[in-house]
């Protein structure tokens, strides 16, 4: 089963965003409290893709609301892009996770979750066309970009894609939290807003 039954024949975002809010594609749905589907303006030209909601996004019903978009929010800023700006979207529209304790911990979504999520990223490509395209951290990419790319050696450098004239691989805003050490953390930080700040400026001048 895929999301693609789910998905309606119409490239309003408003449209999409409430099928979306039905969809039974794969059993993610089950145990989330609701779809996270993309947010910005259509007129985007930037769009940018995380892995799957989190608890808070999926407690508040919108993406990178939680830690990883407080992370995002200061790499926006740092390289020059206003969140409003931007098309905010997830390879994966439902939280999956798992209990310990009272606390839900974040689980990667497998391939073929992924893959019944794809109609719906699809889609929001389709309604944005996004100049440029950034793919957080490795699912993704892998969702966006293929199984080959790794964020380790294809980060840093704009990546060949029939989704859009500039596209790009990155950081996770997780990968920058997880980090304990002070200059890791501040070294995996300035790469993702080097990787952003490269393609925004790419974005100005077309
Ligand atoms: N991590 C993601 O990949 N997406 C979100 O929306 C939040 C955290």
């Amino acid at each position: 089963m895929t999301s693609a039954d789910f998905v309606p024949d119409t490239r309003s975002l408003r449209t999409l965003r409430q099928a979306a809010r039905d969809c039974r594609g794969c059993p993610l749905w089950e145990d989330a409290t609701q779809t996270v589907f993309g947010e910005g303006p259509r007129k985007a030209r930037l769009m940018l893709v995380g892995e799957q909601p989190g608890d808070e996004e999926d407690l508040e019903g919108e993406p990178f609301v939680g830690p990883a978009g407080r992370v995002l929010d200061d790499a926006l800023r740092a390289a020059g892009i206003s969140r409003g700006e931007v098309y905010l979207t997830n390879a994966v529209k439902h939280f999956k996770w798992r209990a310990r304790g009272r606390r839900r911990l974040h689980q990667t979504p497998r391939a073929g979750e992924i893959e019944a999520c794809r109609p719906w990223l699809e889609a929001e490509l389709e309604a944005i066309k996004p100049v440029g395209l950034v793919a957080l951290g490795a699912t993704a990419g892998r969702a966006l970009f293929g199984p080959g790319v790794r964020v380790g050696q294809d980060r840093g450098r704009l990546l060949e894609s029939p989704l859009a004239p500039l596209a790009a691989l990155t950081l996770h805003p997780s990968a920058v939290l997880r980090l304990h050490d002070h200059n890791e953390r501040e070294g995996a930080m300035a790469a993702l807003v080097e990787d952003l700040r490269m393609v925004a400026v790419g974005v100005a001048d077309r």
